[in-house]
């Protein structure tokens, strides 16, 4: 058994989490998948309290990827279902809490309803401080790295940009994510070892760890064993280690 982190060691400012395992869950209890996309949205409310109690500054959850639009409609239904049941009942409990919540992904896939409780979420919590929580939805970074390729194409072609000023800061602004920083830590759970799509380009130097509990039963120790493991890894940034 490993220890778990210490207290005394700071939590990575921005931890980002790949939420895998509902399917399995249910299927491990002979439930529909869609009682694991249940069971999960619990154990999203646990772990943005956890993180909050655990010192972590951003907190992002990859909710539904591009190329989750691909599976049958009747669970892409029920998700939907469940993000819209997320977002009517638990924003004002995350406003009371002062989290400040941002999603990023492609807002025009989503319904239009959804698309607007997003919007009042993010303009309502705004000014929080506590915890950055952001929900990747619609999300694939891949697509997030052409559209900004698109956008500086046309800023080039319209004279707004020099080719030679185009570097990561300038790329970093043109995405979701301009206003987060890189995430420190990167953790999947179910056991898969892939990254599915996810920051892509914000990830180049994150902490991997990768996690055999599946997504509802995530709790506060598993958020805790991953924090511990980041504390064990050397970040180097490709220059000469300590040792
Ligand atoms: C994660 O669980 C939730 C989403 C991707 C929306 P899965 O639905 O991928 O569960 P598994 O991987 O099939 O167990
Ligand atoms: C990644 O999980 C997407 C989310 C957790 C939202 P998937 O279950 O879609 O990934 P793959 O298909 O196993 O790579
Ligand atoms: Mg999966």
């Amino acid at each position: 058994m490993q220890p778990l982190s210490s207290p005394a060691l700071p939590a990575p400012a921005h931890v980002a989490i790949i939420m895998d395992g509902n399917g399995r869950w249910a299927r491990m209890r002979g439930l529909p998948r869609t009682a694991g996309h249940q069971r999960g949205v619990e154990a999203v409310k646990g772990a943005v309290e956890a993180a909050g109690e655990l010192g972590v500054g951003y907190l992002t959850l990859f909710g539904f990827s591009t190329e989750n639009w691909t599976r049958p409609s009747d669970e892409v239904g029920e998700l939907m279902r469940l993000l819209r049941f997320y977002l009517r009942s638990e924003v004002a409990e995350l406003h009371r809490n002062n989290v400040r919540l941002r999603v990023i992904g492609e807002r025009d896939r989503l319904a239009r309803d959804i698309a607007d409780l997003i919007g009042h979420a993010e303009e309502m919590t705004r000014s929080n401080t506590a915890l950055n929580l952001t929900i990747a939805l619609s999300y694939g970074g891949q697509q997030e790295i052409v559209a900004a390729a698109r956008g500086l194409a046309e800023d080039v072609k319209e004279g707004r940009v020099a080719i030679g000023d185009i570097d990561q800061a300038m790329v970093s602004s043109r995405l979701f994510t301009h206003d987060l920083p890189d995430p420190d830590l990167v953790i999947r759970t179910s056991g898969e070892k892939r990254i599915s799509n996810f920051l892509l380009w914000q990830a180049a130097y994150a902490e991997l760890v990768f996690l055999d509990t599946l997504w509802p039963d995530f709790t506060r120790a598993d958020l805790e064993k991953a924090i511990g493991e980041f504390h064990r890894r050397e970040r180097r940034f490709g220059a000469v280690g300590s040792q």
